[in-house]
C-alpha cells in the first residue's frame, strides 16, 4: 500500500489503534495529521513517526467540537490537501445492562462515537467532494454488528457508525469520495484492554473471550491498522460503503 504524497488525518491517534494507524499510514508515505484530546500522547506519536523517518504533525482536537474539527480540516486542506480521514476516536463505558447504565454515561459515548464521526465527515466532505477524491475510514466495532451484553450504548453507537458509513458512501460516491468502516474484534490494547481490566480476573476474561474467535486469539493493534490503511489506499479504489470485519472469525460463527 502506497500513500506517497497524500495527507491523512487520524482522530484519537495518541494511543491504541489510532496511534498504530498513524504510524502505518506514515510508513506508507503519507503526511499524517495526528489529532487527539491527549496532547502529550499525540506529540509522542509524532515523535515516534519522525524517529522512523515519517512525516507527521499534531493538532489538539476534541471530535465532539464541530467548529474545531472544521477549522483543523480547513487548515490541513489549505496547506496539504486532505486525502484521507480516519475517524478513530472512541470511548467505551462501564459494563452494565441497558437499564443500569446512567444516561449521562450513555450520552457521553454517543457524543464521542456518533457525533465525533459525524463531525469528521461533515468537516472533510466539502473539500474532498470539491477535489473529486478522498477516502474516509470510520472505526466501528464487532460490537456494532452483533449483540454485545452490557455494552448497550457502545454497541448502539458502533451500529450507527456502520450504517452512517453506507449513507456517506452513497452521498459522496458520485463525487469520487469513498467511505468505509472497519469492525475490529477485541484487540490486545486500547479499549479492549480496559474492558478486560474491569473484570475481577482479567486474564480469565481474556481467555473466555479468545475461545469465541475462530483464530483463538485477540487481535493486534497493527492488524487493525493494516485493514484501515488498505481501505484508505487506492488498492481499495472500488470498495465503498463496506464494513470490514477484522475480528479473527468471531462474527462468521
Ligand atoms: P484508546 O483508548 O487506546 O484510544 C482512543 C483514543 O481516542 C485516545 O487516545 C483518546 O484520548 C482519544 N479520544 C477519546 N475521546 C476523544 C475525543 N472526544 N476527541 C478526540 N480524541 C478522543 O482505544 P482504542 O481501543 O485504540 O480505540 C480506538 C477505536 O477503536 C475506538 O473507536 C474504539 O471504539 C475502536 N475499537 C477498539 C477495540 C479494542 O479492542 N481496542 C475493538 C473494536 C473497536
Amino acid at each position: 500500500m502506497q500513500l506517497n504524497g497524500q495527507t491523512a488525518l487520524v482522530t484519537g491517534a495518541a494511543s491504541g489503534i489510532g496511534e498504530a494507524t498513524a504510524e502505518r499510514l506514515a510508513a506508507a508515505g503519507a503526511h499524517v495529521v495526528v489529532t487527539d484530546v491527549d496532547t502529550t500522547g499525540g506529540e509522542e506519536t509524532v515523535d515516534r513517526i519522525e524517529a522512523d523517518d515519517g512525516d507527521a504533525t499534531f493538532h489538539e482536537l476534541d471530535v465532539r467540537d464541530r467548529e474545531a474539527f472544521i477549522s483543523v480540516v480547513q487548515a490541513v486542506d489549505e496547506e496539504h490537501g486532505l486525502d484521507v480521514l480516519v475517524n478513530n476516536a472512541g470511548v467505551g463505558h462501564s459494563p452494565k445492562p441497558v437499564e443500569d447504565l446512567p444516561p449521562a454515561e450513555r450520552d457521553f459515548v454517543f457524543d464521542v462515537n456518533i457525533s465525533g464521526v459525524w463531525n469528521g465527515c461533515a468537516a472533510a466532505l466539502p473539500a474532498m467532494k470539491a477535489r473529486g477524491s478522498g477516502a474516509i475510514v470510520n472505526v466501528a466495532s464487532l460490537a456494532g454488528v452483533i449483540g454485545s451484553p452490557n455494552l448497550g450504548a457502545y454497541s448502539l453507537s458502533k451500529g450507527a457508525v456502520v450504517n452512517f458509513t453506507r449513507t456517506v458512501a452513497v452521498e459522496a460516491g458520485p463525487a469520487g469520495v469513498r467511505a468505509n468502516a472497519v469492525c475490529p474484534g477485541f484487540v490486545e490494547g486500547g479499549l479492549g484492554e480496559q474492558f478486560f481490566d474491569s473484570f475481577d480476573d482479567p486474564e480469565a476474561a481474556r481467555e473466555r473471550s479468545r475461545r469465541g474467535y475462530a483464530l483463538r486469539r485477540l487481535g493486534e493493534l497493527d492488524e487493525i491498522a493494516d485493514a484501515i490503511a488498505f481501505l484508505a489506499s487506492d488498492e481499495a479504489s472500488f470498495i465503498t460503503g463496506e464494513s470490514l470485519m477484522v475480528d479473527g472469525g468471531f462474527s462468521i460463527q
